[in-house]
């Protein structure tokens, strides 16, 4: 594919403050967007944690009333955004806060556009979410984890309960206004989380690279995000307090996050927030077991491009043939996993009688329709019958 004959659409997302200790400059930030009292949406967790303290003390120093709803303590539902927007209808709040990883600021995005919309969340699922209402909440958000990307994407996943089903909804309504990336917010993040949304953070970086709608710009910071968080991971998990690594994270994240911005997902998505739905797994352990199937399958594709992965994944392509080179893109992320202890799919929950079910509904996500190729019904029965003999061999 030649991208430079080719028409692009680059959303680069908010105004984002990098580095740390930037979450002290959130006061002025609400102030200078004329705001008057902040609902922070976030985890009970984070609340034990002291970080939302960190948070509401500038916003407060200021003169900006502070508000909490941190009913986040799972992956968001339908049930946090309507219980969410009437929480922010009862205090008056003209700012939200999405203070934490993925779920929390998803949900405070979802919070903000349905506070001036009409009926149930579930009513815009999909890419192109048709908000009639082109009226939301402010909203700024402040990462605690190295993952989702959720800081600056017009994007959101929510379960509906009624299904039991992770949708997606896109729309540059949920785009955040302002984004405080702060590693030092990170810093306290358990060894598996950091672990989980740091593979979501790496996949999100390829996956963006293979989509339909890459760009010479997703390319880019694609690449960079990818050398810099394999490189980084391991040494986030097994030394949490190291700050190089935890920042090194968050601007590998925050690229990742605009990759996906601007050129989507693919199958690995359609299939893990398919997957988690059903077996209630974090979305980032999904995104890392599922990573290495879909780059098996697709290795007859863009040989150059997974070529070029395995080298920024840390393989030694030295000697090594194209297609070589391709093939050790899967080795790699497959030892990366190892390293970090991931399970496997079927310690998970995946047995064979799902995947006929699993595979229709993730031909359904809206991130299948940029998958490099088309996938079909049995090939993602396929890809699936091989997650049942997860060995993580390297081929
Ligand atoms: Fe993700």
């Amino acid at each position: 594919m030649n991208l430079a004959y080719m028409k692009h659409f680059l959303a680069l997302g908010p105004q984002v403050e990098y580095g740390p200790d930037v979450h002290e400059h959130i006061g002025q930030v609400a102030k200078s967007m004329g705001c008057h009292k902040a609902l922070i949406v976030t985890d009970p967790n984070l609340m034990k944690a002291g970080i939302v303290d960190k948070i509401a003390r500038p916003l407060k120093a200021e003169g900006i009333d502070v508000e909490i709803f941190a009913e986040v303590n799972t992956e968001p539902t339908d049930l946090y955004i309507h219980n969410g927007v009437d929480f922010l209808k009862q205090t008056g709040a003209d700012l939200l806060v999405g203070l934490g990883g993925g779920s929390a600021m998803d949900c405070a995005k979802c919070i903000g556009v349905m506070s001036e919309n009409q009926g149930h969340i579930r009513d815009y699922e999909g890419s192109d979410s048709n908000f009639p209402n082109d009226k939301k909440v402010p909203l700024i958000t402040l990462p605690t984890t190295s993952g989702s990307g959720a800081e600056i994407a017009g994007w959101a996943v929510i379960t509906d309960t009624s299904r039991s089903y992770k949708m997606s909804l896109g729309s540059p309504y949920l785009e955040p206004d302002y984004a405080l990336v702060d590693p030092v917010l990170t810093i306290d993040l358990p060894r598996q989380q950091t672990a989980y949304s740091g593979f979501d953070a790496l996949s999100q970086a390829m996956e963006g690279m293979l989509s339909r709608r890459r760009t010479p710009v997703s390319l880019a910071l694609g690449m960079y995000a990818v050398r810099i968080i394999s490189e980084n991971l391991p040494k986030a998990v097994k030394y949490g307090w190291d700050v190089e690594a935890r920042s090194n994270m968050s601007i590998g994240s925050l690229m990742a996050g605009i990759v996906i911005n601007t050129s989507g997902c693919i199958a690995v998505h359609s299939l893990a927030e398919t997957m988690g739905g059903i077996y209630h797994a974090p979305h980032g352990l999904m995104v890392g077991l599922i990573l290495p199937h879909i780059l098996k399958f697709l290795l007859p594709g863009d040989q150059e491009l997974l070529a070029q992965f395995a080298k920024a994944l840390g393989a030694n392509t030295t000697g090594c043939s194209v297609y070589e080179a391709a093939h050790l893109s899967v080795s790699r992320v497959n030892q990366l996993l190892a390293e970090l202890e991931f399970p496997t799919l079927t310690e998970i929950g995946l047995k064979e009688q799902d995947i006929a079910n699993i595979s229709q509904l993730a031909l359904g996500n809206a991130c299948t329709a940029d998958n490099p190729c088309d996938m079909t019904g049995e090939d993602f029965e396929a890809v699936l019958g091989n997650m049942l003999t997860d060995t993580r061999s390297s081929t």
